[in-house]
């Protein structure tokens, strides 16, 4: 037995420092990694659904760990598993870059492209055009290249990138784009492959430097303290990974592509515990632009697929991004060289007053009745960029679940150009500040729920609200009533919200009933805003095919993890949730996994500017006869808690 097996407790477990730092001394030992190896993923090889299931413990823990590397010195791509157990390769192939796509930008690829431009006397000359005879005052974006079939592209593996002006070294840079201009960067070959200069713009010198005092604008004063204390410690417990908070019980996972993840979340009813989701994530999300400028009409970032958005992750603080009793956890992934970094802080987890549960004053008994909902809140922040990104999941004692994801940050900035020759506004961007343009944009994320509501023999119904005519039933014209069609095949099953029939989608197990004898279900409540506006015809419908609808539902693969496929970046298109569904699979009373899109559409406003007041998207899942009846009624009335001097007070008398 090895000392691995004392650390890794259950098949989900996180990887741990020990474990990732071994994964690159077996490589190592294969002979795998050379002066020029680099690391852009390095993941826990999760175990199929059913090994999972099926495990007890005491039972060994297997521990694998899938690595994708990136020999920077001539772009080869190769994925390699690795088996802790037998510290041995398993199972090694070579990625073909033009066919499936590049792995994720790493951080270290940014410094690249700042000294590649520095350096590259064409684009210092296009600097020097605008004014800006020191380059390195230029900061560069290294933005995702997406797919767009120019010519001499493929195979390479490229950024595209856009620059801003520094004044000075604390200067916030997204005030003063440097517009009309684009550099193609080779970051194997390190060099300019393209050098587009559309015309000179003026770079806005207006600073907007939010975090240094302005003595034109004085703190307020006005505020008192608000506390939030919780004398007796908070309601849940954890062990390890595995949280229990009133009734619910859920693991935490993380990883460098979703950031956190959920698995195993049940609900205790009774001496059961139920399942509701085995495992649900942020699997992808893409901000696709819709200027289409010269030097801007490929700005589409996948922040998970191109980004790896959970290497982005916060390390939070109490008291300022989490208040009242908080319970972090730490996150441990691999750095660029696939050694273990720690992320002090990454998820941060507390309950909170979420407001009323429910309030009653009966006429005729005179008795007044009222409970206090409360949820559990398990969340991690990531900045990419400009943007800053938050993910929330709650937990409520009804058993009700809910993601918002909150996008705040700075809006991603243009030069303004200001009306068209007829008189008419730009089309494509809001002025924020003075000559400062924010293209407009979406946040499109797909929440990735494999589904398991009370069991894996799940289904899935559109329902709608239905207005009926008059008519023989229905004299008077009052009717209206709920139609329900099930999704019974993957053809059928890429679907858009409809608000004005209150459409939802309904999750049942066919072989569980209520006390009504009605199968047991959750229902997605989808927002549903916008879909993606870009073209059909446009790359970034065919490489985000996800966003064209708010629901996809599939059969259970364990390989189809990420809606717009493994390898986002580059990636031309077709290897995703769209392509899964053309193999038309049985989805009634089906291992059934839902692909959720939702987001924002952004048209930037000037109040979002220097920097964005928190915007908010997500979903809410709620239990549909899961239980008999509603499952918070042991809720104890709320204990008094007064204001000196009030005269009645709730829990008295
Ligand atoms: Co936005």
């Amino acid at each position: 037995m090895s000392a691995l097996d004392a650390t890794a407790r259950h098949p989900l477990d996180r990887l741990t420092a020990a474990e990732i730092a071994r994964n690159r001394v077996v490589l190592d030992k294969a002979g795998l990694i050379g002066p020029a190896t680099r690391f852009p993923l390095v993941m826990l090889a999760e175990p199929a659904k059913a090994d999972v299931l099926a495990w007890a413990p005491g039972d060994p823990v297997r521990r694998r760990v899938r690595t994708v590397l990136l020999d920077r010195g001539t772009g080869a791509v190769t994925e390699v598993t690795v088996s802790l157990d037998d510290d041995e390769v398993v199972a090694q192939r070579t990625v073909d870059v033009v066919a499936e796509g590049q792995p994720p930008i790493m951080g270290e690829e940014f410094d690249l492209v700042e000294k590649v431009l520095w350096a590259d006397d064409a684009w210092c000359a296009a600097m020097a055009r605008r004014g800006l005879d020191d380059p390195r005052r230029v900061r560069v974006s290294a933005l995702s290249a997406g797919s767009f079939g120019i010519d001499g592209e493929d195979g390479r593996r490229l950024v595209r990138c856009l620059s801003f002006l520094q004044l000075d070294d604390d200067d916030n840079v997204w005030a003063h784009p440097v517009d009309g201009v684009v550099a193609y960067v080779d970051l194997v070959t390190a060099e300019v492959v393209e050098l587009i200069d559309e015309g000179v713009f003026p770079v806005p010198q207006e600073t907007a430097n939010f975090h240094r005092p302005d003595p034109q604008r004085p703190e307020r004063t006005s505020q008192r303290p608000i506390e939030i204390t919780q004398p007796e410690g908070p309601s849940f417990t954890v062990d390890g990974d595995v949280v229990r908070w009133e009734g619910w019980e859920l693991r935490i996972g993380f990883d460098q592509v979703e950031g956190l993840t959920l698995h195993q979340v049940g609900f205790r009813d009774g001496d059961r515990l139920r399942p509701v989701v085995y495992r649900a994530s942020v699997a992808e999300m893409v901000v696709p632009y819709g200027d289409p400028s010269p030097v801007r009409f490929w700005q589409n970032y996948f922040d998970a697929g191109e980004y790896s958005l959970g290497k982005d992750t916060n390390s939070l603080t109490l008291g300022c991004d989490c208040l009242g009793e908080i319970h972090y956890f730490d996150a441990t992934i691999a750095d660029d060289d696939g050694q273990p970094r720690h992320l002090g802080n990454a998820i941060c987890m507390h309950e909170e007053d979420a407001g009323l549960l429910w309030k009653h004053t009966d006429m005729y008994n005179g008795v007044s009745s009222t409970r206090r909902q409360r949820r559990l809140v398990v969340s991690f922040f990531i900045t990419v960029g400009n943007y800053d990104y938050g993910f929330y999941w709650y937990f409520y004692l009804d058993g009700t679940l809910e993601l918002e994801c909150k996008a705040t940050g700075v809006v991603f900035a243009s030069a303004y150009p200001g009306p068209l020759p007829d008189g008419s506004e730009y089309p494509w961007a809001s002025e924020v500040a003075p000559g400062v343009g924010a293209p407009y944009h979406q946040h499109l994320f797909s929440a990735r729920l494999d589904m398991m509501v009370d069991g894996l023999v799940n289904a899935v119904d559109e329902v709608d609200a239905q207005r009926v005519p008059v008519g023989p039933g229905n004299p008077y014209g009052n009717a209206f009533t709920k139609r329900a069609t099930r999704i019974a095949r993957e053809s059928e099953a890429a679907r858009l919200a409809d608000g004005s029939v209150g459409r939802v989608w309904q999750v049942s197990n066919p072989e569980r009933r209520n006390a009504m004898g009605r199968p047991v279900a959750y229902e997605l409540h989808p927002e549903g805003l916008p879909t993606l506006l870009a073209d059909p015809s446009s790359s970034i419908a065919r490489r985000a095919a996800f966003t064209t609808r708010h629901l996809w539902v599939t059969a259970y693969d364990e390989a189809q993890r990420y809606p717009s496929g493994t390898y986002v970046n580059q990636n031309p298109g077709d290897n995703g949730v769209d392509t899964w569904v053309k193999a038309d699979r049985d989805l009634d009373g089906a291992d059934l996994v839902l692909w959720h899109t939702f987001g924002l559409t952004h048209f930037p406003r000037p109040e979002d500017w220097p920097i964005m007041p928190v915007d908010r998207t997500g979903f809410v899942m709620m239990p549909v006869g899961f239980f008999d009846r509603n499952p918070a009624l042991d809720t104890p009335e709320p204990r008094a808690h007064c204001s000196p001097g009030s005269s009645t007070c709730c829990g008295e008398g």
